[in-house]
């Protein structure tokens, strides 16, 4: 792999063909996007907004649950008809659902070419052949693929908070996940080139980076000139706090059974990591989490949890959840709803079961939860952390804290938006702030959402 660090920046209207890029799934997606938009654009390929003026339309997919790929198929027809109408647009999949369903998407007639995440480096020449008349498709997984001399350009609004992949692919195999079988083995960027774009985003005026990775404590780095020499997480996450003491840090995900002391340790003792973890539990029940392949048991995961709030009092904690797993008794949800209150999660993505094809669990467990009691049962997990969130920000009322301004609320540019360390939402009187500014805002009333206040004047 090549050292070779280059930056394009996007300039729209100089480029011969238009593209337009939709994205769908998690935050690594959002940035694979822009490593193909990096790669596209010494290929003569400009971003543009809207589908009718595009040469190029591709769609970076998620197959993570079965609704995600169902709105894509939804997609696929609406871009047959654009092609109907438009007979030189080529239409391309990219990400998770190319990498699963490989030919079947490429006999879509809406179709043209099939790429999976660690195939971006040969678009530009997919594209070309397309020339010849016939659909392209690679979809060959690599063991060393990190794109880690490729600099993304950033396709976010607000200039402020951007992510950078430390790391690609997944080795826990939880049997419900699809992941490890569309993204591969699990292998570390060289962390050299991760604090190289941690410098050249802050450069750029960004205020905040989150570090991505499926299991961002698995992070290791062995430098190959000498071995001996291993970077973990906790010494990539010291490394880039050290950028710039403007500078946020950010990561996600924690898996429970490797999130060392380490890196709590490392949090704790720079100001600007901020802290905040996001901790997936996916359930509260040990047959659950046995019958899931998470290893670890509900006693070990509140023991990780007791430790982040013994090293860091202030510490936010979030989860993901899965309801209506295989087997799940009425017992195991219980399980569920009293881990999340003995947590207090700020925050919840919360799920129902999707069952994903050739997973372990697909293979092994049926989907046996009945539709409508999944369903049900989602709907009281999400009052319960509605209940949860709203007693969060409550606990915040009084309290200062310093935000990192994103733009204007929703509701009027005479309010401005951003985040806590807590990663929570505050919304303000504007005064002379703009956008990348920290500000010191008290806390004065709050919904389960957002906290409001006022910025202090001392
Ligand atoms: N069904 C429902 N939710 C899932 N997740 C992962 N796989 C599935 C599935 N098959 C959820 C997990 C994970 C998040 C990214 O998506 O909660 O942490
Ligand atoms: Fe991201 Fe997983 Fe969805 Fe792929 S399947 S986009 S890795 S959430």
């Amino acid at each position: 792999m090549t050292n070779k660090y280059h930056s394009v920046k996007p300039i729209k209207g100089i480029g011969e063909k238009r593209l337009f890029i939709e994205t769908y799934g998690c935050q690594m997606n959002v940035n694979d996007s822009e490593v193909v938009l990096s790669i596209l654009q010494p290929a003569g390929y400009t971003l543009c907004d809207s589908i009718k003026d595009a040469d190029l339309i591709l769609i970076n997919t998620c197959s993570i649950r079965d609704n995600a790929e169902q709105r894509i198929w939804g997609r696929l027809d609406l871009f047959r008809l654009e092609k109907i109408k438009r007979k030189n647009v080529k239409v391309g999949i990219l990400g998770c659902m190319a990498e699963r369903l490989k030919d079947e998407l490429l006999n879509h007639p809406a179709v043209d070419l099939v790429a999976g995440p660690d195939s971006y480096r040969s678009l530009p020449f997919l594209l070309e052949s397309l020339e010849s008349g016939s659909k392209q498709i690679n979809t060959i997984l690599s063991q060393e693929e990190t794109y880690a001399d490729i600099s993304p350009v950033r396709m976010d609004k607000n200039g402020v908070s951007s992510y950078i992949s430390i790391m690609r692919g997944c080795n826990n195999m939880c049997s419900y996940c699809v992941v490890p079988y569309v993204r591969g083995g699990e292998r570390s960027r060289n962390p050299e080139s991760i604090v190289r774009e941690a410098r050249e985003l802050f450069a750029n005026g960004y205020k905040e980076v989150t570090l991505l990775g499926q299991n961002v404590d698995s992070y290791h780095w062995a430098n190959p000139d000498n071995p001996t020499e291993i970077t973990t997480f906790a010494m990539l996450l010291e490394m880039i706090a050290l950028v710039n003491p403007a500078l946020r840090v950010r990561f996600s995900t924690s898996h429970p059974k490797d999130m060392g002391n380490a890196v709590l340790y490392t949090m704790a003792m720079y100001p600007n990591i901020c802290n905040h973890v996001h901790l997936p539990v996916q359930s509260g029940s040990d047959t659950m989490l046995l019958k899931m392949n998470r290893k670890y048991t509900r006693a070990q995961y509140l023991e990780r949890v007791a430790k982040i709030r013994e090293i860091m009092p202030d510490c936010s904690i979030s989860t993901d959840i899965i309801t209506g797993f295989s087997g799940e008794s009425d017992d195991d949800h219980r399980d569920t709803l009293s881990i999340m209150k003995e947590v207090g999660y700020y925050t919840a993505f919360m799920f129902q079961y999707s069952e994903r094809p050739n997973t372990k669990a697909a293979r092994r467990y049926p989907d046996d939860v009945p539709a409508t009691i999944k369903s049900q049962r989602l709907s009281e997990i999400i009052k319960l952390q509605g209940e949860l969130s709203l007693a969060s920000n409550k606990a915040d009322l009084g309290k200062e804290f310093e935000v990192l301004v994103e733009g204007y609320s929703k509701k009027s540019k005479a309010e401005l938006t951003g985040r806590t360390q807590q990663n929570k939402t505050v919304v303000f009187p504007s005064g002379e702030h703009k956008s990348g500014d920290y500000v010191r805002v008290k806390i004065e009333s709050c919904t389960s959402a957002t906290l409001i206040g006022k910025e202090i004047t001392k």
